[in-house]
């Protein structure tokens, strides 16, 4: 092979090098905008699934809501207690770095559902109940976890509504369930509950106030409440609660 030859066949090769390169660098490019594509898509995607899943989460609380204020419509004194009872518990958990998902805030609104099935002579009794009486207003929690049974998406919310009348020495209902046995978002619940019982007006006690509340709530801890509980009810100060109160009343 003479030298102009070899010079020929060299800037063919370079030349075909360089097409290979400049195809490669298009198909790399293609690949590229492809991929990006499918990132794009992904992301749409996602967002569609957000949204999806934040309505879907809407219409539950709504659904919740509707039938915690059909309970509370019957059971006019406490006025929107649900509402305030569960905000008072997200609070408390809060403060007790005890984490609460929907379903359990979903429970926080439901715990009394079962009263729809005590009689309202018993329900609204301004006196002392007959124990055959207490036995039927005690049976609220079983009934409340029956209404609940069959509902997937209130799983932890039904524990919640069994549980929230025991307490930590094991003499509460309807399990008589003690101490870290009981589901601790009902210890939690329990806590609020019996905040909210004290402050607001009942048939048959006037509402005490925010100071005397936490000291009744002192000196039931260790035997009706979880200790841990109420020493992390005793960090959140009393504005906390009023701000609650007012912004739910
Ligand atoms: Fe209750």
């Amino acid at each position: 092979m003479n030298p102009s030859t070899r010079g020929s066949a060299g800037q063919d090769t370079v030349a075909s090098l360089r097409a290979r390169l400049a195809r490669s660098e298009r198909e790399a490019a293609a690949r590229q905008r492809q991929l990006e594509a499918y990132a794009s898509d992904l992301r749409e995607v996602f967002k569609q699934e957000r949204a999806r899943a934040q309505e879907l989460r809407r219409s539950y609380k709504a659904t919740v809501l509707a039938l915690a204020n059909a309970v509370e419509a019957r059971d006019a004194y406490t006025g929107r207690h649900a509402q305030r009872v569960a905000a008072f518990g997200l609070r408390i958990a809060h403060a007790a770095g005890i984490a609460v998902d929907s379903q359990v805030e979903f429970g926080f609104l439901l715990h009394d559902v079962g009263k729809v099935g005590v009689p309202d002579a018993i329900l609204f009794k301004p006196g002392p109940l007959t124990p055959d009486e207490y036995g039927l207003m005690s049976a609220h929690p079983t009934i409340g976890w029956e209404i609940l049974r069959h509902v997937d998406f209130l799983d932890d919310a039904k524990i919640v509504v069994r549980h929230h009348h025991e307490r930590w020495d094991g003499t509460g209902y309807p399990d008589r369930l003690a101490g870290e046995a009981i589901p601790v978002h009902a210890r939690v619940f329990a806590v609020a509950d019996a905040l909210d019982a004290l402050t607001t007006d009942r048939p048959y006690r006037t509402a005490v106030g925010w100071a005397e509340a936490r000291a009744t709530l002192r000196e039931v801890s260790g035997t009706q409440f979880d200790p841990a509980i109420v020493s992390a009810y005793h960090t959140v100060p009393d504005e906390a609660f009023e701000r609650i109160s007012e912004g739910i009343a």
